[in-house]
């Protein structure tokens, strides 16, 4: 498995820890910057993500910004793309079961990082639940 992560500055750090842990557990990462605490436009990165994981170059995609809100809505005006915002380990949970999310985002400035990690590894660790929501993520990826 191949995990694209990208962020811009105000997600940089977080973005970093998420690389490092995802190689921690043996999964192959591929790290589409930001590459420092410069300031950048987070539609850039959000975009390179969600196109790295449309294409199939990567699996899944983690994108992080300041409140994980501007990447996460960069990345879902991509073709294919259902990344889900999360705040909480649950929600994590059920982007995964509910929306069959391929993509997280996260936020630098607004969530803490050790909680940040529990987010990914739980939405990694969970499998969609198909079925009826099957139908309600087909109607997503037709729009
Ligand atoms: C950058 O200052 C900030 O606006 C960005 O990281 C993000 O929070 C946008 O949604």
């Amino acid at each position: 498995m191949i995990i694209a992560v990208a962020s811009d500055h105000g997600g940089f750090e977080l973005k970093n820890r998420v690389r490092e842990h995802l190689k921690e557990r043996g999964i192959k990462v591929v790290d589409l910057g930001t590459d420092s605490e410069e300031s950048v436009d987070y539609p850039v990165y959000g975009k390179a993500c969600a196109e790295a994981v449309a294409s199939g170059k990567a699996d899944l995609g983690v994108v992080c910004c300041g409140t994980g809100i501007g990447i996460s809505i960069a990345a879902n005006k991509v073709k294919g793309i259902r990344c889900g915002l999360c705040t909480s380990v649950e929600m994590a949970e059920l982007t995964k079961k509910h929306n069959n999310a391929n993509m997280i985002a996260l936020g630098g400035r607004t969530t803490d990082p050790d909680l940040a990690l529990q987010i990914v590894d739980r939405w990694l660790d969970t499998d969609f639940e198909g079925g009826r929501h099957q139908r309600r993520v087909d109607m997503l990826d037709e729009m």
